[in-house]
């Protein structure tokens, strides 16, 4: 094991920020538990800055293989982590028994309490070393498939990816949505999250995409033939971390809406 784990980013705790009221932190301008979709004006009042930083060709394998050689040391530090307000909102939108997809399953943690609570899960990742701790932890098979290579569609009634969208580059996130999307039932929810943030950036051989709510709202309000509405957003601050300075995280749950043929059309300038 190496000292260099800096995962203790993931997972995130819920935050004692107070989640409504003057802003908290800069950029933050509106926290929330409803989103008040029409009064933030999502992506509209703090434009997205353009990005300079160009994610490296290998960024995928570089990250993915970072997991593999630090899984032991990184499953230490987060599978007994209690995230369970986090399931809240997510769970609330499942039926009872529902299918849950866990993307980027990393430990097994989530999809262990999934199944525990009766819901039927599939866990996915991308790191070989990371799927055969999940398989281990949630006493089922992970599956070894990356973003790029789901091929599911209306299977799951939800979509969990904890801090793992955290990986794909903005210039990839249209196609692994696209795939989200298909895999979700009409009305199923994706709960996602990233750390605050509006820049890519490697953090030594990970990638990392930072994203606020700014950032999330351009890229789904700039997409439409996603089918993906942003139903809830909400900010988290990653208490484990105060030593090296204060991380928020942005979590969001987004509706898969299906539209209507007439709706359906490609915008004319993508924002990302
Ligand atoms: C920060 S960890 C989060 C793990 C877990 N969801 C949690 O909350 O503890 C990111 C996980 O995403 C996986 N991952 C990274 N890139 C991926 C990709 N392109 N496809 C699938 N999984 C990926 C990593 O192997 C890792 O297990």
């Amino acid at each position: 094991m190496t000292g260099d784990v800096t995962d203790k980013h993931w997972p995130h705790e819920p935050s004692s920020i107070p989640r409504t009221g003057a802003p908290v932190h800069p950029g933050i301008t509106q926290l929330s538990d409803a989103l008040p979709r029409d009064r933030i004006q999502l992506g509209r009042a703090a434009p997205a800055k353009p990005q300079s930083f160009m994610p490296p060709w290998d960024y995928k394998t570089s990250t993915t293989g970072y997991y593999d050689r630090h899984a032991a040391e990184f499953c230490e530090n987060t599978f007994t982590v209690d995230v369970s307000a986090l399931y809240v909102p997510f769970l609330r939108e499942m039926p009872e028994g529902g299918v849950i997809m866990d993307a980027g399953c990393g430990s097994g943690r989530d999809s262990l309490a999934f199944l525990r609570r009766g819901y039927r899960v599939v866990s996915i990742d991308a790191s070989p070393e990371m799927v055969a701790a999940a398989t281990k932890h949630a006493g089922q098979q992970t599956l070894l498939l990356t973003f790029d290579e789901i091929d599911f569609t209306d299977e799951f009634d939800g979509i969990w990816a904890c801090g793992s969208l955290v990986h794909v580059a903005r210039r990839d996130l249209h196609s692994v949505f696209t795939r989200f999307s298909r895999a979700l039932k009409p009305n199923g929810v994706i709960y996602l999250s990233f750390k605050y943030g509006d820049t890519e950036r490697m953090e030594g051989e990970r990638f990392f995409n930072d994203m606020n709510e700014a950032a999330l709202g351009l890229f789904l309000d700039g997409h439409p033939e996603l089918e993906l509405e942003l139903v809830h957003l909400w900010i988290t601050e990653d208490l484990r971390n105060r030593a090296r300075g204060y991380q928020n995280v942005l979590n969001a749950l987004v509706r898969r809406n299906v539209l209507s043929e007439n709706a359906r059309e490609a915008p004319a300038q993508a924002p990302l």
